[in-house]
């Protein structure tokens, strides 16, 4: 399980992931993309998978279902940063789905050029959002749910967190050596 007992801690440790698969996943797609390869790299086939069941539904639900409304309740009126985070959440589900439409395309007809076309243009997509998206909940939102949320509060986050992981189970991707290992 990735949850801690401080779960900021536990959404940047995801986060990490998040960006080390999404290099390990442009590397891989490179050759698909300038078309030196025409079978489909496994990145590829698992990208729609990892993005639905990683990075949406465990981690979008943790901050969903737990930091999010438990900072927005300190906001008042200035909820605008939790509000964007909110909302580019629903673009990257857009992007999901309309991957899947691509991958079926492809998978039904390999040289299916504009589905070929909108594989590469949607993990591109995903990529430079999801970047952006953490660099902005790292470096702003986190920062300020550590200056506002009381340790009674990062309690019961945690324990959202706790619930989302006993519903969904642990993260699928890999946490690598370099990673602090389970807690
Ligand atoms: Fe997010
Ligand atoms: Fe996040």
């Amino acid at each position: 399980m990735l949850w801690s007992e401080d779960p900021i801690s536990t959404l940047m440790d995801e986060h990490r992931l998040f960006l080390r698969w999404l290099a390990d996943v442009r590397r891989d797609t490179l050759p698909f993309e300038v078309g030196t390869v025409r079978v489909l790299p496994a990145a590829i086939l698992t990208f729609g998978e990892v993005l639905s069941r990683d990075v949406d539904e465990l981690h979008g639900r943790k901050e969903e279902e737990g930091l999010f409304p438990a900072l927005a309740r300190h906001l008042e009126g200035e909820e605008g940063p939790v509000r964007v985070m909110l909302e580019e959440h629903e673009v990257l589900r857009r992007h999901r789905n309309d991957f899947s439409v691509h991958l079926k395309k492809i998978q039904s007809d390999p040289e299916a050029r504009e589905a070929r076309t909108g594989v590469s243009r949607v993990i591109a997509s995903v990529d430079a959002l999801l970047r952006s998206h953490i660099e902005r909940e790292d470096g702003v939102l986190f920062p300020l749910a550590r200056e506002f949320l009381s340790a009674v509060e990062l309690q019961e986050v945690a324990e959202v967190f706790r619930e989302v992981e006993i519903r969904l189970g642990p993260i699928s991707l890999p946490r690598g050596s370099s990673g602090p290992g389970p807690h």
